[in-house]
C-alpha cells in the first residue's frame, strides 16, 4: 500500500506503521509530516508549550551504557543543586509565564533523595501560586523508577507530571544498553506505579540505537499505545565518549542524517497512532542540527523543555557529547526559542501548565 492510502486511515496496524517509519523520499515524508501536523492542529491545537528543565542533580545509582552521568563515570563531578536554587529556578519560570517545570536528575530512590524531592516540591509550589498561576507552576518529574508509595507522596506534595523513558521496546535491545541490574518490566511497572498515582504519565524511547531496526521502533509505538501513557519524549541516541557504548560512535556518525530524520518520523507517527497526546521536541535532536527542535515541532510535536539549570552546572550533566544549550543564560535561550517558535507560525503558550489532552480526554 502506498504512503498516501495508509495515511487516509485512522487506525494502523503494525505493518503501517513500519511502513510509515521506513519512508524514504522526500515526497512521502512530505505526506507523513503534513498529516501529523494536521491532527495536532486538530486535537492539540497550535501552542506550544515550555516546561523549563531544571537538572538539579546528577547523582545516579544507574550504570546505563549510553548515558554521561552513569554511576561508574568518575570523570563526572557529582553536583546537587540546593533547595534555595531549585526554588529560585522555578520562580524565574513563573515570572516568565513559562507555567510548568520539569525536575530532572539521575535515578536515585534513597530515603534522603525522595524527603528533598517532596519538599522541594511543596516549596515550588507554594512560592509560584500568583494571580496568573492560581495553583503555582506545574510540576513535573524526571527523576527514574520509584516505589507506589514514593510515586503517591510526590503526587500529594503537589508535583502532576512524570517522565519516565523505557528506552526501547525490545527486552534484547534493552539488556545490552543497560547494566545487569535493570530490566523493561521493571521500567514497565513503574510507569503503572506512576498512572496509579494519578500522574500523568510520559515515556520515551532513543532512537538509532546500534541494532535497533524499524521494527522496534514500530514496536515502541505500540507499546506507547498498550501503556495509554499522556506525553511522549524521544530523541536520537547520542554517544559520550566516557561510556561503554562510545565503541559505536563510528555508527552514529555515519547514520546521522539518517538517524535524525528517523527522529523525526517517530514523532509524526507517534502523533498520528496516539493523537492527542503531549510530545516533547527534545534537546538531543538540536545537537544533531540547529533547527532541530523547530523540526520536531512541524513534525507534531507541541512541548518544549527550555533549560533553567544554572549555567555553572550544566556542563556537569552531560548525557550525551555535543549537547547544545550549555553557556546561554535562561533568558537569551527563551528569546532564542521564542523566535524561533514565532517564525513557524506557532505561539507559545502563557501562565499555563499544557496539561495533556489525551489525560483529560481519558479521565472524562
Ligand atoms: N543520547 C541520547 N539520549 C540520552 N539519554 C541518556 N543518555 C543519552 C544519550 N547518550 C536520555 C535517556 C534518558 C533521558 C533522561 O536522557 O533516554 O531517559
Amino acid at each position: 500500500m502506498s504512503i498516501k492510502n495508509i495515511l487516509q486511515k485512522d487506525n494502523f496496524t503494525r505493518d503501517d506503521i513500519i511502513a510509515l517509519l521506513s519512508a524514504d523520499n522526500p515526497a512521502d515524508i512530505e505526506l507523513i509530516r503534513n498529516k501529523a501536523e494536521q491532527i495536532l492542529l486538530d486535537r492539540c491545537g497550535s501552542k506550544v508549550f515550555y516546561r523549563g528543565l531544571i537538572e538539579f542533580s546528577n547523582g545516579c545509582v544507574c550504570d546505563c551504557h549510553y548515558c554521561g552521568i552513569r554511576k561508574s563515570n568518575h570523570t563526572v563531578k557529582r553536583f546537587m543543586l540546593t533547595k534555595e536554587e531549585i526554588i529560585s529556578a522555578a520562580k524565574w519560570c513563573a515570572d516568565k509565564g513559562y507555567g510548568s517545570v520539569v525536575l530532572q536528575s539521575g535515578e536515585r530512590n534513597d530515603p534522603a533523595f525522595v524527603d528533598f524531592v517532596e519538599d522541594a516540591i511543596m516549596q515550588i509550589k507554594n512560592a509560584t501560586i500568583s494571580q496568573n498561576l492560581p495553583k503555582g507552576v506545574g510540576i513535573t518529574l524526571s527523576i527514574g523508577e520509584q516505589s507506589l508509595k514514593t510515586c503517591e507522596r510526590f503526587f500529594k506534595a503537589g508535583a502532576h507530571r512524570y517522565l519516565l523513558r523505557i528506552e526501547t521496546s525490545s527486552p534484547k535491545l534493552f539488556n545490552s544498553i543497560h547494566s545487569s541490574t535493570q530490566n523493561l518490566q521493571s521500567r514497565i511497572n513503574a510507569i503503572k506505579n506512576l498512572k496509579q498515582a494519578n500522574f500523568q504519565a510520559g515515556t520515551g524511547v532513543m532512537i538509532g540505537l546500534p541494532g535497533q531496526t524499524s521494527n522496534d521502533l514500530a514496536d515502541d509505538i505500540l507499546l506507547f499505545k498498550e501503556l495509554d501513557v499522556d506525553m511522549i519524549g524521544m530523541g536520537p541516541y547520542i554517544p559520550h565518549k566516557d561510556t561503554p557504548m562510545n565503541i559505536h560512535s563510528e555508527y552514529f556518525n555515519l547514520n546521522k542524517d539518517k538517524i535524525f530524520q528517523t527522529s523525526l518520523l517517530m514523532i509524526a507517527v507517534c502523533r498520528l497512532v496516539l493523537k492527542d497526546v503531549n510530545i516533547a521536541s527534545t534537546t538531543a535532536l538540536q545537537a544533531i542540527r540547529d533547527d532541530g527542535r523547530e523540526m520536531g515541532l512541524r513534525y507534531g510535536a507541541n512541548v518544549m523543555m527550555p533549560q533553567v539549570t544554572p549555567v555553572n552546572v550544566r556542563r556537569d550533566y552531560l548525557l550525551y557529547e555535543g549537547k547544545p544549550c550549555l553557556d546561554e543564560s535562561s533568558e537569551e535561550l527563551r528569546q532564542g526559542l521564542d523566535l524561533r517558535i514565532r517564525s513557524l507560525g506557532r505561539q507559545v503558550a502563557i501562565d499555563e501548565w499544557g496539561d495533556s489532552k489525551h489525560y483529560k480526554n481519558n479521565k472524562g
